[in-house]
């Protein structure tokens, strides 16, 4: 089973960014953990600051993963770009948010990707990149 974690803007500055909202684990240390417990899933992580990329990903991986988690971070909020592409491909794409975006402010309640979305995982911290990842394995 071939997964990938595909990680938006600024989320290469977990452990360092608002560490009140989004802890002090930096993502690389995370993803070694996940390697190590989903031993027999081949795990791919993507991190980029810049749409366009992220669309490119989307492409290359969407007709040959059995799974993307996306956490598109701030362009959930603002990219028909990156939705068209959730749509476009054949993978299904769990989205996670490391933070309860529903708590926070009112520009952060809409995704634009949510309808294209197998599933969202909201709120749960790091955990719910592990949580998506069961999804996939159990089903
Ligand atoms: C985020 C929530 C977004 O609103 C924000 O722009 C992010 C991270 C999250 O994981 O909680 O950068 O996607």
């Amino acid at each position: 089973m071939k997964i990938i974690i595909i990680n938006g803007p600024n989320l290469n500055l977990l452990g360092k960014r608002e560490p009140v909202i989004y802890g002090n684990t930096g993502f690389e240390a995370y993803y070694s953990q996940l390697i190590k417990e989903f031993s027999t899933v081949s795990l791919d992580y993507f991190q980029s600051n810049i749409e366009g990329e992220i669309i490119d990903k989307l492409h290359e991986t969407g007709f040959d993963y059995d799974g993307i988690i996306l956490n598109a971070a701030a362009y959930t909020h603002t990219s028909v770009g990156i939705a068209d592409a959730v749509k476009a491909i054949k993978a299904p794409v769990v989205e996670v948010h490391i933070s309860n975006v529903y708590a926070r402010e009112e520009f952060r309640h809409h995704s634009f990707i949510s309808p294209h979305a197998a599933g969202i995982i909201v709120g749960f911290g790091l955990a719910g990149y592990r949580l998506a990842v069961k999804f996939f394995t159990d089903n």
